[in-house]
């Protein structure tokens, strides 16, 4: 097959949780360009609504909306049953959800630990679960889930153990599963940005220019700077690509 076709997902169906904005977003938009229909989830219903319209009419595809908060089990599993009824099929799963806690490592408290774990990496293994059964069931996938840099990096100034410690988590998470999976036609891999322009970031435009100074390309990557990965990974084109860690930092963990 000629290397362009590799890259086509038209008829695959790609479920994205965190799908509303930001990073999520920006590579569902990227994989409905390259034929995907879509289950958009997050837990925000607004954003879930602005985010519907533009891949449908842009590309065509088939686009729905499922308003979940990705944290509750039982939620999760009528989630991946309802999408998997109504398209018939989930190729492609990508987990964009995340938050993170600014604390210093003293003042954090159980709750705020346990909450940046819930979000970020108890969600990733509940939709790998749910989704990784369906994919088993139906011969094959691609699951990618948006790690950080922060997997392999301490961040400064911010102080943020929960959130390093859950990305790093979510690495070895997703190689575990490569390896598990492997033999079902699945492949598991992680992509670790470096700061990205979304609303996560651009709450503390106070920190930009001291962040900046330590990326050697010195600017923050865009969202849609993320998606061609994603495009790569949920494709043919990465066909024996599976427990790896992409990272797209600006060259940031050069220095
Ligand atoms: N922005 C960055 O600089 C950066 C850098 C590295 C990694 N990341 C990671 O990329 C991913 C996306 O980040 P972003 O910057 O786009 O963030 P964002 O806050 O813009 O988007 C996250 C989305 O997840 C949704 N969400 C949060 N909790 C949820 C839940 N329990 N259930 C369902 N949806 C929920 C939010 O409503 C939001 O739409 C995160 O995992 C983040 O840790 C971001």
């Amino acid at each position: 097959m000629p290397l362009r076709d590799k890259f086509d997902l038209t008829g695959k169906t790609a479920l994205i949780t965190g799908g509303a904005r930001g990073i999520g977003r920006a590579c569902a938009e990227g994989l409905a360009e390259f034929g995907a229909d879509l289950a958009l989830v997050d837990i925000h219903a607004g954003n879930l609504a602005a985010a519907r319209a533009e891949p449908a009419e842009a590309w065509g595809v088939a686009v729905e909306t499922y308003q979940c908060d990705v944290t509750d089990e039982t939620a999760v599993v009528r989630l991946v049953d309802t999408v998997a009824d109504r398209f018939g099929r989930i190729d492609i799963l990508l987990n964009s959800v995340g938050i993170t806690i600014w604390q210093d490592t003293v003042g954090m408290s159980l709750e705020q630990w346990q909450r940046v774990m819930e979000v970020n990496l108890t969600s990733t293994f509940l939709c790998c679960r749910e989704v990784g059964r369906h994919m088993i069931e139906r011969g094959g996938g691609s699951i990618i889930s948006i790690a950080s840099m922060s997997a392999h990096i301490v961040n400064t100034p911010q102080n943020q153990v929960a959130y390093n410690a859950s990305k790093a988590a979510m690495i070895q998470l997703t190689r575990s599963l490569a390896a598990e999976w492997a033999s079902h036609g699945i492949r598991v891999n992680t992509i670790s940005p470096g700061y990205t322009l979304t609303e996560m970031t651009q709450t503390v435009p106070e920190h930009h220019p001291g962040w900046c100074e330590r990326i050697p390309m010195g600017r923050m990557a865009e969202p849609d700077e993320i998606a061609g990965a994603a495009v790569f990974l949920a494709s043919d084109a990465s066909s024996y690509i599976t427990g790896h860690d992409l990272v797209i930092d600006g060259g940031y963990m050069c220095w």
